[in-house]
This record gives C-alpha cells, structure tokens and sequence, in this order.
C-alpha cells in the first residue's frame, strides 16, 4: 500500500463556483482512498478487504460503525443528537471481472478484476460526505445513515442490506452514479424512471436430432432458434408503444457439435431492458408467446427461464426537486439526463421507501464496464460536497413533511 507515494493532483476548475466548505485536504483524502480501493478490486459479496478498508476510514474519523448482520458493507451513522428523522446515503462497493487497461499508476493489482463501473468512485464521495458531516454532526436535525452496500454488480446487495435490517426507519434513500459522458460539474438529476429494469432470459429449444444429410428425420432446433431470435425482434416494434422505451437482445446462442450431425437442443440468452411495470410485464409475456409459438411452429418445444433482476429505478419527484435546488446553491449544474438503460439495484430500495438516484458528472473517456473506464477525480470533493449538503436538506424537508 503505497498510497503515500501517490502523485495526487486535483485541479481547481472543479471546485470553481463549488462550496468553500471544500478543503484541499479533503479532496487529496479522498483521491487517496479512492485510489486504494481502485487498486484493490473485489467482486460481489467478496468484498472483505474493502469493507475492513472502510471500517478503517470511518473509525480514523471518529463515526460510529452500525451493527447489522452483513458478511460485507458497513452501515454508519452519524447524528441523532437533535430529534428529527433518519434519511440514508447509499454507495456501492463491488468491482468486475474485467481486465484493466487503464494504464494508470494506480490501476488494479488483482488480475482480472477491475472497478470499471467506478463504485471505487461511489465509496469515497459517500466517505467524503461521511467526514464533512461528522465536523457538523451537532447541527444534524435528525439521522444520517450510510449504505456501504455489497453485491450491486449481481443485483443482490440492496436486499441483503434490506434484510439485515438496515434500511428500518429510514424516511428516503439517495445514491449516485458517476457518468462519464457528464462533464465534472454537473450532475444529471429527474423525477420519474432513470434506470430500467433488468431481466434475463434462458431459453431452451428441444427437437430431435438426426444426420445432417437426412434433416427429415429431424425437428432441426437450430431453425427454430433462428426464426425465435428474428420473431422477438418484433416484440419492441410491434407489442411496446414507441413513446415507451424496450430492449430485446439474444447476445448468446448455442447449439450443435459438429458439422455433419443435427442436434438435438438450442439454447439461447440474453436480456429485456424496460422502465415502466406495465410494459415490462407485457415485454416478458410476449417473449415467452413467441417462443413457445414459433418453436412449436417447428415441430421443437420452448422452455423459458427468466433470471429476475431489478426492477427500473424510479425517482421521487419531489426528493428530484429537492435535490435539483442544492445543486443550484452549491454551483454544481443540474441538468436532465437522458435515462440508461443499465440495471441498478438501488432500486430495490425504491420499492421500499422514496427514493433519489442521481447521475454525478465525471468526464471519463470511455463507458461503464470499458477495459479503459476511469473517472476525473476532481469530481469527488464535488460529490462529498453535495451529498453532505443533500443529507442535511433532507432531513429538514422530511422533517417539515
Ligand atoms: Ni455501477
């Protein structure tokens, strides 16, 4: 852990226009832990080291660590010294089987495994904001919780952190997602969906195989897969209105040995992207139509088995304009984000309680998940800044009702 040695420069165009409350030391604090974890990358629920790492860094500041029955996150709390209501900071911790190629002095040590979707980014701003609460922590009009949670690359994590209790008495929950299309400075804020919901699919085409020279002896899987993935394709242009957003992908298909000898199965995965319940349901219940259907047009037989993921994160229209208004008195400038159709687990909270997930600007060359993904750390002292800020508006506001 050489993380002294790291060359930490932050320059100032960020913080222009930001609050002053920001200290240099901070931003250097945060580039440092940020960089510590990006070095040392650990999967969904394996997240050990990192959850020992952030223990570390919250105890070093003073801030009580919560006790909830979780194998990796850490829950934290700050406040509670003034009467008022508990609202929740949520970042997420995990990183990806992806192979950096960043480049970086301080890139992944671990082979294989990278934060590429900058959940590295995520801990240390919620630590950020974590610190700078804990220096105005008697002022606190009520409780902050923070949500180091595990899992979210698997979609798991938001429910264990549900289960384990975490999330009780909590009034609203607010997350981030860096945004490398976002100029640092920004942060892309809306009410109403943000992120879709995520399915996938497993579909099994059964026939009967034969000789590839005598195909009438056979009911040919591989045909009927064929015509499966080109019928589904009609699904987002037919069945989903175009003012409604969809996506129908195959992105993986299998079948057959060799080339003379026609199978006996296909299979074929992929994933159903959705914003709105209504269309999800109807997405999902026209795929299996058109499996069963045209495999059986075939003489084969579809079976389809859906791996539920979450569901589209939705936000609060009112937290929305909440959270819009201390942008503008921090000098951070909001703008409406066009949707993604990525997954998020965050909402699962969403479920639960309202909810605020926001996209924080970060400038970087290439997207979530690229081998080359990096973040601009001046957006850190940025986010700490903000969601610190956030927090404390939220509880006056749940307080006011
Ligand atoms: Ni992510």
């Amino acid at each position: 852990m050489s993380k002294e040695k790291d060359n930490v420069r932050i320059g100032n165009e960020a913080r222009k226009g930001s609050s002053d409350r920001t200290a240099d030391g901070l931003a250097d604090r945060l580039t440092r832990i940020r960089r510590e974890l990006h070095r040392y990358p650990e999967l969904s629920n394996e997240e050990y080291e990192t959850t020992k790492r952030i223990k570390r860094w919250l105890e070093e500041s003073g801030i009580a660590i919560a006790s909830y029955p979780l194998r990796t996150g850490v829950v934290a709390e700050l406040g509670g010294k003034r009467p008022g209501p508990v609202i929740a900071l949520r970042a997420d911790i995990d990183a990806l089987p992806v192979q950096e190629e960043t480049g970086l002095p301080f890139a992944s040590s671990v082979p294989g495994k990278m934060h590429a979707c900058g959940h590295d980014f995520h801990t240390a701003a919620m630590l950020g904001a974590a610190f700078l609460l804990k220096e105005r922590e008697d002022e606190l009009q009520g409780t902050v919780r923070f949500l180091f949670q595990p899992a979210e690359e698997k979609a798991f994590g938001a429910r264990q952190v549900i289960d384990s209790g975490a999330l009780e008495g909590v009034s609203a929950v607010f997350g981030l997602h860096n945004k490398p299309d976002l100029p640092v400075g920004t942060i892309g804020i809306k009410g109403g969906p943000l992120m879709a919901a995520a399915d996938g699919f497993k579909v099994e085409v059964k026939g009967k195989g034969s000789h590839a020279a005598v195909p009438e002896s056979s009911l040919d899987p591989i045909v009927a897969a064929a015509h499966i993935v080109t019928a589904v394709q009609s699904i987002v242009s037919r069945n989903v209105s175009a003012l409604d957003g969809a996506v129908v992908s195959v992105t993986k298909l299998n079948s057959g040995t060799v080339w003379n000898v026609i199978p006996e199965s296909a299979v074929l995965e992929g994933t159903i992207r959705t914003f709105d319940e209504v269309v999800r349901a109807r997405v999902l219940e026209r795929f299996e139509q058109v499996c069963v259907s045209v495999a059986a047009a075939f003489g084969t037989s579809a079976s389809v088995r859906w791996i539920q993921g979450p569901p589209s994160v939705v936000n609060d229209d009112a937290l929305a304009e909440l959270a819009w208004e201390v942008a503008d008195q921090l000098g951070i400038a909001p703008v409406v984000p066009v949707p993604s159709l990525a997954g998020e687990d965050f909402a699962v909270y969403q479920k639960q309680i309202p909810g605020l997930f926001v996209f924080f600007g970060t400038s970087g060359p290439e997207e979530w998940h690229h081998p080359a993904f990096d973040v601009d750390e001046r957006a850190l002292p940025l986010a700490a800044d903000y969601f610190a800020a956030l927090a404390e508006r939220a509880l006056e506001a749940v307080a006011e009702g």
